[in-house]
C-alpha cells in the first residue's frame, strides 16, 4: 500500500505563514572556541545553591526537601518547598481571577510575551545547562539539546498564538447573515510534568496553554523543581504576570489536589500512563465542569531490523535510540526485532558499539551514558533485570566505574527475550530488550508490538520499500522512523505524541497542539 502525502492548502501551516522562523542554533561541542568558555562557565556555577518554591508561598511553616545529584546522593544542589493544600486554593484564585484579562491581550501580545521569555531563556544558558546536569544528571550533550527544545517550544507556540488568536475565521451564510469562530482559553489549566525533560516538557505544555489565552499553575516533577523555578521567574522578568503563570512544587499529592480542584479546566500531563490514568479517574469524578485531558505517557517501543540494513547504521541507532539519557526518554527504544538471517553479526556489532560507551559522571564530558533519576528508579530496572536472569535468557551487562554505589546508576544491560508480549510494562532506563524473527512473520511482529497497547515511537531500518510501506501502513504509533534512531524529535519537523497507552494524542511541536488548550465560540448576526 503506498500513501499519497495529503495537502489541503486551504489549512495553511504555521511555516506558510511564517517562513522565517528558525529552531535555536544550540551550542557545538566539537568546536573549542564554543566548547572551552563554556565548560569554564559552568565550573563557576557548580557551588550555586538553589531553591523552590510555590510562586506565592505563604509564610506558614512547610518541609523544605533537598535536592541531591542523581549521580551523588551526597551532593546537594538546592532545596525544594512544597506547596500547601490553602496555597493551591489561593493559586487557582488567583489564576482564575486573571484568566480573562490574559485572554483579551489577545495573541500577538501574548506571542512577544512568550518571545522574550525565549531570548531570556537563552540568555541564560549557562545556569539551564549547569541544573539539567546537577539536578536531572544529564549529560553536556542532552542539556544542551533540552534547552534548544524549550526554547523551539516557546517560540513555535507565540507563532501558534498569533495564527489562531488573532481575530476571528469568517464563516459562509446567507446574505444578511454574519458567521464567525474565535478560539479562546478554556479558563485556569493545571501542567503536570515529569523529570526526565524538566524543562523542555515542563516549559512546553505551560507555554501552549498561555499562548492559547489560559492561566497557568504548573506542577513540576519533585525530583527536578530548580531548573522548573528558573524556568518561571524568567517567564515573569519577560512580562507573564506571576498570577497567570505560577509554580506549585511538591510531589504527587499535590497534583492530585490540584486536578481535583473543580475550578481547574484543563489538565496538561506528560508522566508514566498509570498516572494519566488517575487523573482521568480523578478528572471523571469531579463535580462542575467536564476537563479538557491532554496525556503524553509512556511507550513499548521497539525497531524492527531486516536483512537489508546497513549494519553500520544500525549499530550506531540502536546504541543513540536505547542507551543515550540513559535510556530515559519515552521514546527511547525498548525492544530491538532483528531478522534471523543478520541476528547474529547486528547482534555483534551493537554490543561491540555498547562495550565502548563510557558510563560516569554526567558533567565528564566524555561519559555517555549518565545516572537514572533516583533510586526508587534504579530499584525498579535492578528488579527487572534480575527476573530476567532467573528466567535463564541471555543478559549482557556493562561494569560500572568506582564509585558508582555513591549515586542511582545502572549498568546499560542488553536482555534476549522471545516477544515483545512478555514484557509487563515499560522498563524507564539503559535496558534493551532484542527478539530474533523470521522474515515470514514480519506481520505477526507488527502485531504483537500493537498488542502491547502502547503507540509512541517505531523505528525501522530496511533498504526495501515495500517493507516500509507494509510497516507504516500497520504501525500504530505516533512517531515512526525510517533508517535513522528513533529519539530526538524536532519541534516543527516531528511534531511528538502517542496513541493508545501512550497519550490522548495532540502533537507536542505540532500545528494542532495549540487549537487543544482552546475552546471554539461562534458568534452568529444577523445583519
Ligand atoms: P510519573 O507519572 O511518576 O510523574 C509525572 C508527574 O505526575 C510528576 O510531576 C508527579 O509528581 C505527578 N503525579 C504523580 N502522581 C500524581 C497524581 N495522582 N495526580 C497528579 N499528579 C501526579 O512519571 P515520571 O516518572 O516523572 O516520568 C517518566 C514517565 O513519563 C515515563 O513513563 C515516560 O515514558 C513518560 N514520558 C512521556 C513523554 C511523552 O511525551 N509521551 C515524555 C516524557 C516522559
Ligand atoms: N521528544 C522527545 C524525543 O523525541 C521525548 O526523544
Amino acid at each position: 500500500l503506498e500513501l499519497e502525502p495529503y495537502r489541503n492548502p486551504a489549512i495553511p501551516l504555521p511555516a506558510d505563514i511564517f517562513p522565517n522562523r528558525r529552531n535555536s542554533a544550540g551550542i557545538d561541542l566539537s568546536d573549542p572556541l564554543e566548547r572551552e568558555p563554556l565548560l569554564d562557565r559552568l565550573h563557576e556555577l557548580e557551588s550555586r545553591h538553589w531553591h523552590a518554591e510555590p510562586t506565592f508561598a505563604s509564610g506558614a511553616d512547610a518541609e523544605i526537601a533537598p535536592i541531591n545529584k542523581p549521580h551523588d546522593l551526597t551532593a546537594e544542589v538546592g532545596t525544594r518547598r512544597d506547596t500547601l493544600d490553602f496555597e493551591v486554593e489561593e493559586a487557582i484564585t488567583r489564576a482564575e481571577r486573571i484568566q480573562h484579562g490574559w485572554n483579551a491581550l489577545g495573541g500577538e501580545r501574548r506571542a512577544l510575551l512568550l518571545e522574550e521569555a525565549a531570548d531570556l531563556f537563552e540568555e541564560h544558558t549557562d545556569e539551564f545547562l549547569s541544573l539539567c546536569q546537577r539536578e536531572a544528571g544529564k549529560t553536556l550533550q542532552d542539556a544542551i539539546l533540552e534547552l534548544r527544545e524549550a526554547v523551539d517550544f516557546l517560540r513555535y507556540y507565540a507563532g501558534e498564538a498569533r495564527r489562531l488568536f488573532e481575530g476571528s475565521m469568517p464563516l459562509p451564510g446567507p446574505t444578511g447573515e454574519e458567521n464567525r469562530l474565535t478560539l479562546a482559553g478554556r479558563g485556569v489549566f493545571a501542567t503536570i510534568s515529569p523529570w526526565n525533560f524538566p524543562l523542555a516538557i515542563f516549559i512546553g505544555p505551560a507555554a501552549a496553554a498561555l499562548a492559547a489565552g489560559n492561566t497557568v499553575v504548573a506542577k513540576p516533577a519533585e525530583q527536578t523543581p530548580l531548573i522548573a523555578a528558573l524556568a518561571v521567574r524568567l517567564c515573569h522578568e519577560a512580562g507573564i504576570p506571576e498570577e497567570a503563570f505560577q509554580l506549585l512544587p511538591g510531589a504527587g499529592d499535590v497534583g492530585e489536589f490540584i486536578t481535583s480542584d473543580p475550578r481547574i479546566a484543563g489538565v496538561a500531563f506528560t508522566g508514566s500512563t498509570q498516572t494519566a490514568q488517575a487523573i482521568n479517574r480523578s478528572l471523571a469524578a469531579r463535580d462542575g465542569p467536564i476537563a479538557t485531558f491532554i496525556a503524553e505517557t509512556g511507550g513499548q517501543n521497539a525497531m524492527i531490523v531486516d536483512s537489508t540494513a546497513l549494519p553500520e547504521q544500525v549499530t550506531r541507532d540502536v546504541v543513540a535510540s536505547a542507551f543515550q539519557s540513559a535510556g530515559q526518554r519515552c521514546s527511547a527504544l525498548r525492544v530491538l526485532h532483528i531478522q534471523d538471517e543478520v541476528y547474529d553479526e547486528m547482534l555483534g556489532m551493537i554490543r561491540g558499539a555498547f562495550e565502548a560507551l563510557t558510563i560516569g559522571n554526567p558533567e565528564n564530558l566524555s561519559t555517555d551514558v549518565g545516572p537514572v533519576i533516583d533510586p526508587d528508579a534504579k530499584a525498579a530496572l535492578e528488579r527487572h533485570v534480575a527476573r530476567r536472569k532467573k528466567g535463564g535468557m541471555p543478559v549482557w551487562r556493562r561494569r560500572l566505574h568506582r564509585g558508582a554505589n555513591a549515586g542511582c546508576f545502572v549498568a546499560p544491560t542488553i536482555i534476549e527475550i522471545d516477544s515483545i508480549l512478555d514484557l509487563k510494562r515499560e522498563n524507564f532506563g539503559p535496558v534493551l530488550h532484542v527478539v530474533r524473527y523470521k522474515s515470514s512473520d514480519l506481520g505477526r511482529v507488527v502485531e504483537e508490538i500493537n498488542a502491547t497497547g502502547y503507540g509512541l515511537t517505531m523505528g525501522l531500518h530496511s533498504r526495501n520499500d515495500d517493507t516500509r510501506a507494509f510497516v507504516e501502513a500497520r504501525a500504530k504509533v505516533g512517531n515512526f522512523y525510517v533508517n535513522r534512531n528513533q529519539i530526538g524529535a524536532v519541534v516543527e519537523s516531528q511534531p511528538f505524541g502517542g496513541e493508545g497507552l501512550s497519550g490522548t494524542g495532540p502533537k507536542a511541536g505540532g500545528p494542532h497542539y495549540v487549537a487543544r488548550f482552546a475552546t471554539e465560540r461562534v458568534v452568529c448576526i444577523d445583519t
